[in-house]
């Protein structure tokens, strides 16, 4: 695990942002695990700004985000759907059809957990994920207590989750369920990078240094990586 320290959240974002594009110069159909959240969003803007100044960028690039609300449509305000297209799929020249989130719509979410995992393996894995913190140490929605070789699967929420993420809700009723890449899953990623910003992350940062291993803290499932890099802030550290 490499660990790399930045005075602020805008140098964290720089830094994240340039890994991001250097990727896709060095794989232009690179396939990428994004992340939501707060974190993600300086990374976003800037490699929104950076690809204004380049011809292709995104052209060729899949995207698999890890998680999506289950029960809200995709254009309800708080899904990752429209977070999605908010922050970075209108702005770039991502081609629509490779995109992909999870369908929390679906008749059947199990169903869905089961063609996702397909189209991941269809894509031919995926080269890149980025993911964020929870403060309960969660990756992706896989929350504490999920087995490290969980596959993409429906998750409960822990209240301490849903209050996280309360202000993506103007009527502050968070879903109670998402769909999610699982740990197993996120471990196939060939690279991963972790962001962290912020004194809220402090618990799980500090936490997050030490080797062990515990479903209680599904980011140390990381340790079983031999290619992630984690990028903290002054703040967070
Ligand atoms: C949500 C997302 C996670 C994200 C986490 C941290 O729970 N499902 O993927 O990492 O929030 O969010 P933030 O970056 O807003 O702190």
């Amino acid at each position: 695990m490499i660990w790399e320290t930045f005075p602020d959240y805008a140098a964290l974002s720089d830094r994240a942002a340039s890994i991001l594009l250097d990727a896709i110069r060095n794989e232009p159909a690179l396939v990428l695990g994004l992340p939501t959240g707060n974190t993600p969003v300086g990374m976003y803007e800037r490699a929104v700004a950076e690809c204004k100044r380049e011809y292709r960028c995104f052209t060729d690039v899949v995207t698999f985000n890890l998680d999506e609300y289950a029960g809200i449509p995709r254009d309800h305000p708080g899904s990752y759907a429209r977070f999605m297209q908010r922050q970075l799929f209108d702005h770039v020249d991502v081609q629509p059809r490779n995109t992909h989130i999870p369908n929390g719509m679906a008749p059947d979410l199990a169903v869905e957990c089961a063609r996702y995992e397909r189209a991941i393996r269809a894509a031919g894995g995926i080269g890149l994920t980025f993911l964020g913190l929870g403060s309960n140490g969660h990756i992706g929605f896989n929350e504490p207590g999920t087995p490290f070789d969980a596959r993409t699967h429906v998750s409960a929420l822990s209240e301490l989750t849903r209050k996280a993420n309360a202000s993506f809700f103007l009527d502050l009723r968070v879903p109670t369920h998402a769909i999610t890449m699982g740990i197993g899953t996120i471990l196939e990623s060939r690279a991963i990078v972790l962001l962290a910003s912020g004194e809220k992350k402090r618990e799980a940062v500090a936490r997050l240094r030490s080797p062990e291993q515990s479903v209680n803290f599904p980011a140390s499932a990381l340790w079983r990586h031999n290619n992630v890099r984690v990028l903290v802030d002054q703040a967070a550290s």
